[in-house]
């Protein structure tokens, strides 16, 4: 499965970080918080019952949908702001054909501020909830629908992904123009933790028996850990004497398009060092709108030298972020051609 060799890559990739021994002042920056907590998110009918979930979802990025100071600010310079609306306070999903970005929520539904919300992608026909199991609860009526199964979970995920509009790339594209990648690559497998835990507490108050199902908090790119797993490198020498080089090949290892925003840019700088330590040579790799990765691209860094170690740090910038964040440093022994 390639989930599973995902995480694989990504565990062997941190212990690599870790026994590089990390040097404080270039070490991964602090975290960005991503999003703040969702003021108003104990206000949603379904907090009562599914505190945890509700916990989760409201520091998504789909929780600010609306309320994103950048959205509205991109709005306010709109002719048609209606023309962004459908994925920022969407109608729910089940009302909408496969892979169709939404129309704009009736007002009366549910209030804009909820954003991309609970309802969108789990309310069904006549106050049915959808979801993986269809359990029984006096709370509301429950359906279950095959897009809560790891085999059509793409599907919650690709209509609103696959536009691009304003500053928004649509990096699902690819899997509608080549629907067997689903067969590969599940969004929910990288984005959303699988979790066991109880989803929801009765009458009571008291929490019901464990199930699986999966964490509400979205792993994204301002998650530098999480950002890590998008670049596999590999570093190796050819040739000896004065035609001796260092290769360093850069995978994208996301399930898609690298990045997502048009103000997105990842710089990678990469060192060659000597045994000791001390620089030999030095190149920068750039990845931004223009200079993507592709899905599962590759691209190779030469450095005129034979190295025994190479050095990568990783920088991410966006408008979003107030300063430029460290994401990843890593150094990497050479492998011998
Ligand atoms: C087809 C669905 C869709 C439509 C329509 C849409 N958006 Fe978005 N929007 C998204 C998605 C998905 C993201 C998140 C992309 C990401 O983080 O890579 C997003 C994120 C954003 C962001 C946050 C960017 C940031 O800096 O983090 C802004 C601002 C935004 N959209 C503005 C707009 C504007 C303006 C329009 C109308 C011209 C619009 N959107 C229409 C799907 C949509
Ligand atoms: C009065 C309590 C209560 C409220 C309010 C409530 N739920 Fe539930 N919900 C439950 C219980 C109890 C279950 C069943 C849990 C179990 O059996 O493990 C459940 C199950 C579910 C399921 C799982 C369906 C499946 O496949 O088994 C979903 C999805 C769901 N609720 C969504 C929502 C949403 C969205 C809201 C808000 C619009 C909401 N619920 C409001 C109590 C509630
Ligand atoms: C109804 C439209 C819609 C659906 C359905 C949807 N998204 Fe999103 N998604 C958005 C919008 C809008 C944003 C950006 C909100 C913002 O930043 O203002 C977003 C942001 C994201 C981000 C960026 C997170 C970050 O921290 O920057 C990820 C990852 C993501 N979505 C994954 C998913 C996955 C996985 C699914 C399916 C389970 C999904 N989305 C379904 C509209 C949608
Ligand atoms: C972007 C779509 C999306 C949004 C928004 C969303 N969910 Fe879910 N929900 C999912 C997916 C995907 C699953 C996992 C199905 C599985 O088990 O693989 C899920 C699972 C669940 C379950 C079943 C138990 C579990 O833990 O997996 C419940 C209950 C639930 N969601 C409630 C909610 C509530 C309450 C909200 C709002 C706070 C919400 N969901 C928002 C997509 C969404
Ligand atoms: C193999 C794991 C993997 C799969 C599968 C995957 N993603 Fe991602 N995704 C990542 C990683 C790693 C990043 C961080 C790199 C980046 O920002 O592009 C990311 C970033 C994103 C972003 C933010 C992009 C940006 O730069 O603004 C969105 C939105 C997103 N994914 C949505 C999706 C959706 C929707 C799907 C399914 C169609 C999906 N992802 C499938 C690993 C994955």
């Amino acid at each position: 499965m390639r989930a599973t060799s995902f995480l694989a890559l990504a565990f062997a990739a941190s212990c690599l970080w870790l026994a590089s021994g990390q040097d404080p002042a270039t070490a991964p920056s602090a975290p960005v918080a991503p999003f703040a907590r969702h003021a108003l998110a104990d206000e949603l009918d379904c907090a009562t019952c599914h505190a945890t979930i509700v916990d989760e979802w409201a520091t998504s990025a789909h929780a600010h949908a609306w309320i994103d100071a950048h959205y509205q600010a991109e709005l306010a310079t709109k002719q048609r702001p209606e023309s962004c609306h459908g994925c920022h306070i969407p109608t729910p999903l089940a009302e909408v054909a496969t892979h169709q970005k939404p129309p704009p929520r009736k007002a009366e539904l549910e209030a804009h501020e909820f954003g991309v919300s609970c309802l969108t992608c789990h309310a069904g026909p006549e106050g049915a909830m959808l979801g993986p199991y269809g359990a029984a609860t006096k709370a509301h009526p429950t359906l279950r629908d095959p897009r809560f199964a790891q085999e059509r979970s793409n599907e919650l995920c690709i209509g609103c992904h696959a536009t691009t509009i304003g500053p928004v790339i649509g990096i699902a594209r690819d899997y509608v123009t080549q629907p067997e990648l689903a067969q590969t690559y599940s969004c929910v497998n990288c984005h959303m933790d699988e979790v066991e835990r109880s989803m929801a507490t009765d009458a009571n108050d008291e929490p019901l028996a464990p199930r699986k199902g999966r964490s509400h908090t979205l792993h994204g790119p301002l998650n530098a850990e999480f950002l890590a797993k998008a670049f596999d490198i590999v570093a190796r020498t050819e040739g000896t004497g004065p035609d001796a080089r260092t290769l360093v090949v850069v995978t994208n290892a996301a399930g898609h398009r690298v990045p997502g925003l048009l103000d997105r840019r990842f710089e990678l700088v990469v060192d060659a060092l000597d045994a000791r330590g001390a620089k030999l040579a030095s190149t920068t790799l750039v990845v931004d709108q223009r200079a993507f990765l592709a899905l599962n691209e590759r691209k190779e860094l030469v450095l005129p030298v034979a190295a025994e170690q190479v050095r990568v740090r990783a920088t991410h910038h966006a408008r979003r972020l107030p300063r430029p964040v460290v994401f990843l440093e890593r150094v990497l022994p050479t492998q011998a051609d």
